[in-house]
């Protein structure tokens, strides 16, 4: 790239150099030509003056030609018809033919002055002919010198233009050379850490450069990288997130499966021979079955709730009969676990899907439960503010400590694994909840201390306005 800039700079040079050098020849030229007229009118000015047309005129002009330097100029007599009367280089002008079709001596009949350049037959030279009208007679003096024009003056003339043409050469060699370096070294330092490309976490570097456009260059490639960066670091992040969800998903179904297998084995084999052992273990098997199907239904509906794909219908739904419905069906666990439950809703309505409502005052309420004291109790309150739901979920607990309350929306944690396990569940409810309230663009925020209790607030739309209008969409 720098030869080809190079040469192209040296070839417009070039091209300037020759057409200027045209243009000053041309200038010079038609200079030195209205300076020699000049001079010469002057000169057969003065001789008309000088001249005695009464005497001898063929000896007077000869006398002129004899003056040092003038040898070369001719001076010539010629009357108004065009005859020639002296000429100072023709011994005999009576033989000289009509002059009265020559250009300067028209001119000079008709403006009284005249100019031509031609070659003489007399001289057999190229010529610059003067004629002028004389003031004293009634005659027209003419003077001619050899002219060439520029090439007369091409002894200085050419040298001088050549050493200019040089020097300017030069000069420009060393421009051009230094312009081309300067537009290819950045371009060759970006290229060069545009190289870095192929390694692994590339980090470029680039200098600020004179020219705006490699600044540009760098810069998108600056933010190009970063985004790439970014957009690296949210992949691995995200893989490791999924890699996570797999070996803990497959960790859950593990330990049921094994002892499933175990109970299954012993069975097979007639191990167990007591009726009422085998029942239990059949009873064991279902509990273990119905717990990761549980399970699955979790991933599945956490999986649906992220690819946001699943064909989810919104409706009216009347949050009262729902949480009661709710609550009834927890019963049970509640009395499992002597724990009271309130609540206090007033009537209201939400366009949301009934089954992920449902699942997330399931998930809540249960957790209320399950992580609460003897003679605990659970309080859930419905209420709106303006164009929100508000669901509270208050328990008298455990409570969450302060570090773990970040992390309790993550897929599969459980505060306190030990004490965990013994109440059963995956670690999956509250990140279903955390999918359900983002689902709906609302917010989750929880309260808690340390075996005093939790509350989980929750704000949702009343109507999810992006939800309704992907609908009406879809529909
Ligand atoms: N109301 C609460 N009081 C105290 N700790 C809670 C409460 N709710 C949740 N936690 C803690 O947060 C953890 C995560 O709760 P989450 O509902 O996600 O899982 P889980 O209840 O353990 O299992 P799953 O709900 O899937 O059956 C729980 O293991 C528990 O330690
Ligand atoms: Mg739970």
């Amino acid at each position: 790239m720098k030869r080809a800039i190079f040469q192209r700079f040296i070839l417009i040079i070039s091209l300037a150099l020759i057409l200027s050098g045209s243009i000053f020849s041309a200038a010079i030229s038609k200079i030195i030509l209205d300076r020699t007229e000049e001079n010469m009118l002057y000169t057969v000015r003065i001789t008309d003056h000088g001249l005695n047309y009464e005497g001898n005129l063929k000896a007077q002009v000869d006398a002129l030609k004899l003056v040092k330097g003038n040898e070369m100029t001719r001076f010539t007599v010629i009357d108004l018809g065009g005859k020639v009367i002296a000429d100072s280089e023709v011994v005999d002008s009576y033989t000289m033919e009509n002059h009265s079709d020559r250009e300067e001596i028209k001119e000079a009949l008709a403006i009284g002055i005249g100019y031509a350049t031609r070659k003489s037959e007399t001289l057999n030279l190229s010529m610059l002919y003067v004629a002028g009208l004389s003031e004293n007679s009634k005659y027209i003096l003419r003077m001619a010198v050899p002219f060439s024009g520029v090439e007369q003056y091409a002894g200085f003339l050419i040298p001088a233009i050549l050493i200019s043409i040089g020097i300017t050469l030069i000069v420009s060699i060393f421009i051009a050379n230094r312009f081309a370096s300067s537009v290819t070294k950045p371009l060759n330092e970006i290229a060069e850490e545009l190289n870095k490309l192929s390694q692994e976490k590339p980090e470029f570097h680039f200098k600020k450069y004179d020219f705006d456009e490699m600044n540009i260059i760098a810069d998108t490639t600056m933010k190009m990288s970063d985004s790439l960066k970014e957009s690296m670091a949210r992949i691995e992040f995200e893989r490791m997130v999924r890699q996570e969800f797999f070996s803990n998903a497959s960790h859950e179904l593990k330990t049921p499966l094994t002892s499933v297998r175990g109970y299954l084995e012993l069975l097979e084999n007639n191990m167990v021979a007591d009726e009422n052992m085998k029942k239990d273990f059949l009873v064991r098997i279902k509990k273990e079955t119905i717990n990761m199907t549980s399970l699955i239904n979790d991933i599945l509906m956490i999986s649906r709730l992220e690819t946001k794909e699943a064909e989810v219908t919104l409706s009216d739904v009347r949050l009262s009969p729902l949480l009661k419905d709710v609550c009834a069906s927890l019963e049970p666990l509640a009395k499992e676990y002597q724990v009271s439950i309130d609540t206090n809703c007033r009537p209201l309505m939400m366009h949301a899907n009934t089954q992920q409502l449902r699942e997330l005052f399931n998930n809540l309420i249960t957790n209320a439960i399950k992580y609460n004291k003897p003679n605990g109790k659970v309080l859930v309150t419905v209420t709106s503010e303006q164009d929100e739901i508000i669901i509270i979920v208050e328990d008298t607990g455990v409570g969450i400590p302060e570090d773990a309350k970040q992390r309790i929306f993550e897929r599969f944690y459980r505060v306190d694994k030990g004490r965990s396990k013994k109440v059963g569940g995956t670690g999956l409810g509250l990140s279903i909840v955390k999918h359900i309230v983002n689902y709906y663009s609302g917010t989750i925020e929880v309260q808690s201390k340390v075996m005093e209790g939790t509350t989980f607030t929750i704000r949702l739309p009343k109507r999810p306005v992006h939800l309704i209008v992907n609908h009406e969409k879809t529909e």
